[in-house]
């Protein structure tokens, strides 16, 4: 059977009216823009609003994705959500996203992986193109975090912001795709990042909020970035000099600071927006594609590097060309010289 590959065809990401700033921030918690800045990264977020829970932001991110594609719903073939902190533990947010969309009854299921719930459904919609499984895959990142926000804790409070993305794979005899990637978890570190469950849904009584220990998260996240990397690239069989961008998950600026001293590497190469969305879980990377393909930093045909690390602890990174170059143009024959004559 020819090699199969995925080319993406379409994204599109949603993000809330409500821009929360810092100085917002300062009128309601004990801290200040400077703290938020210094230790983040962060200026400001977008919080959803009551009518907007975590599978509305997913279907409208879906809805851009196919219109920039100038696809149908009815197209699709596969429907893959990365979300953790969703408002009901069943049904998925996929299967609201296949009705609210008009798709077809094709299979849609969410993969919980905290933050790097975008890289393994990713990694998981390439699997589904290269066996010939399914022609065009919806992927969505999508998180309606701010709803689970101690508000009464200042470190946790300030970073978090609402928003979903999404990808189209389709695909395509013509190399791209998916060059490598790795996937990791330690159960063992599974407090922290965590959230318990609450029997109420939307009444999260004290307790059901997001709980992190910073600082444990920080040299993780610093540490696990680089050695991410560097084990996609080896399955890939590339080097980080055939990376036109990182892409990274979008938690700290002082994170991906690290990681880039980790690595070797300027902080240039890294797409960063966090300054304007604060850490949007698994919308994050998808999030930052949009906003580097749209600003025509990244080039549609680049070769990029997503890295994301979340609660699990979970940990991945994807290797892709995102979509294949143009055929080159067929060569000139060559000049013959003229030889003069004797
Ligand atoms: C949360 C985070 C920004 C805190 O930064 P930090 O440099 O580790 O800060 P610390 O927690 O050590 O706190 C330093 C001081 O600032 C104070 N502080 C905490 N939040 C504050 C805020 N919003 N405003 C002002 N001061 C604050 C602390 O109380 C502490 O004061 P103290 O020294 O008097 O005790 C940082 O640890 C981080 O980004 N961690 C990873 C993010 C994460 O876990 N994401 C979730 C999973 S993806």
């Amino acid at each position: 059977m020819q090699k199969r590959y995925g080319k993406i065809v379409g994204y599109g990401v949603f993000t809330p009216e409500q821009v929360v700033t810092n100085f917002d921030l300062e009128k309601q918690w004990d801290t200040s823009n400077d703290w938020i800045v210094q230790r983040s990264g962060i200026h400001e977020r977008r919080f959803a609003s009551a009518d907007e829970p975590t599978h509305v932001l997913a279907a409208k991110a879906a809805e851009s994705a196919l219109e920039q594609a100038g696809l149908e719903a009815t197209d699709l073939d596969l429907i893959i959500v990365g979300t953790c902190l969703t408002e009901y533990f069943t049904p998925s947010v996929a299967c609201l996203v296949q009705a609210a969309i008009g798709a077809n009854h094709i299979p849609a299921y969410d993969i919980s992986a905290g933050c790097t719930g975008f890289i393994y459904s990713l990694s998981t919609a390439y699997q589904f193109i290269e066996t010939g499984a399914f022609k065009r895959i919806l992927v969505i990142g999508a998180e309606n975090i701010t709803r689970f926000l101690d508000k009464g804790d200042r470190s946790t409070a300030i970073l978090f912001g609402d928003a979903a993305g999404a990808v189209i794979i389709e695909a395509t005899d013509e190399p791209c795709g998916l060059h490598g990637f790795m996937l990791g978890s330690d159960g063992s570190d599974q407090d922290v990042i965590r959230m318990n469950t609450s029997s109420d849904r939307g009444n999260f009584d004290e307790g059901h909020y997001i709980l992190f220990q910073g600082q444990r998260v920080f040299k993780f996240a610093s540490r696990v970035l680089g050695k991410a990397c560097n084990q996609a690239l080896e399955h890939a069989g590339l080097t980080l000099d055939d990376v036109d961008w990182i892409i990274p998950h979008q938690a700290n600026v002082r994170i991906i600071q690290s990681a880039a001293r980790d690595m070797g590497i300027s902080i240039d190469r890294f797409m960063i927006n966090i300054d304007k969305y604060g850490n949007t879980s698994s919308a994050s990377i998808p999030l930052a594609l949009y906003e580097g393909l749209e600003s025509g930093k990244i080039k549609p045909t680049d070769t990029v590097m997503m890295v994301a690390f979340g609660a699990g602890l979970t940990w991945g990174a994807a290797v892709l060309q995102l979509a294949p170059k143009p055929a080159e143009a067929a060569l000139e024959p060559k000049t013959e010289i003229a030889v003069p004559a004797d």
